[in-house]
């Protein structure tokens, strides 16, 4: 008699694009929380090629320095503190224009996002391209001049002393170029539910994700998912 395989039960995957300021890394964070998956931060692949591009002399849009900085990106480079500023969020937007990076960053978010039980992964074109097959995709957005003022509130926490006009227009500009770019912009994957966290906490913004999630699974599957609370 032969024994049939075990099998694995499937990852699951929770795609949260939107723009920058939305409170999408939070709510990713808090999601794989509760449904013990890892968070992935595809933006941060993108942050860290900009960063090696910046530190050596080179442009960001130089496509054959991205190519080799993502080849040359370490979990360490994801871990450096020097990520997180609007500068480096425009160079890592500069570089998330250019077909050949994105085209070597795609398996290398899919194999991360599929690793263990699976991840909620935050982004750009997560829903679109990276992983469109997951029946798990969500929008998270909010009007510019919140997503400004929620900038400039982290950035005055930072100690730092911001102009909040500067402030809203380098948003504008970020999400101008990365909605116009011809490969992979940012956009309500088909299928995705919009979550506007314009007037929401971020527990509000919580909870309507996850009883989407729970009635996307009972569709699925017939079966509600039991995560770990908050
Ligand atoms: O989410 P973030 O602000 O850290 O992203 C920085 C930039 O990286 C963003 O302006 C566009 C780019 N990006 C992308 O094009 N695709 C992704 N999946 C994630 C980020």
């Amino acid at each position: 008699m032969t024994v049939p395989p075990m099998s694995m039960p499937k990852p699951m995957i929770v795609a949260i694009d939107g723009p920058a300021g939305s409170g999408k890394s939070t709510l990713a964070r808090l999601l794989a929380a509760r449904y013990g998956l890892a968070f992935l931060d595809t933006g941060l692949l993108y942050r860290a090629v900009a960063r090696r591009l910046v530190d050596a002399g080179y442009r960001c849009d130089d496509p054959d320095a991205a190519v080799a900085a993502a080849g040359a990106i370490t979990t360490a480079d994801l871990e450096s503190p020097h990520l997180r500023g609007e500068g480096i969020g425009n160079g890592a937007s500069m570089v998330a224009a250019i077909p050949r990076l994105r085209a070597a960053l795609l398996p290398v978010q899919r194999r991360l996002a599929a690793q263990g039980r699976g991840s909620v992964v935050a982004g750009r074109d997560i829903g679109s391209v990276v992983l469109p097959e997951t029946p798990f995709k969500f929008f998270v957005t909010a009007g510019l001049e919140e997503r400004a003022r929620r900038r400039f509130e982290e950035l005055r926490r930072r100690g730092e002393a911001p102009i909040f006009a500067q402030v809203m227009d380098e948003l504008a500009e970020r999400d101008r170029r990365d909605e116009s770019r011809a490969i992979a912009p940012m956009a309500v994957a088909e299928g995705a539910i919009v979550v506007d966290t314009s007037a929401m906490d971020v527990k509000a913004a919580l909870a309507a994700v996850v009883a989407e999630i729970e009635r996307e699974r009972v569709r699925e599957t017939g079966s509600t998912i039991t995560g770990q609370q908050p």
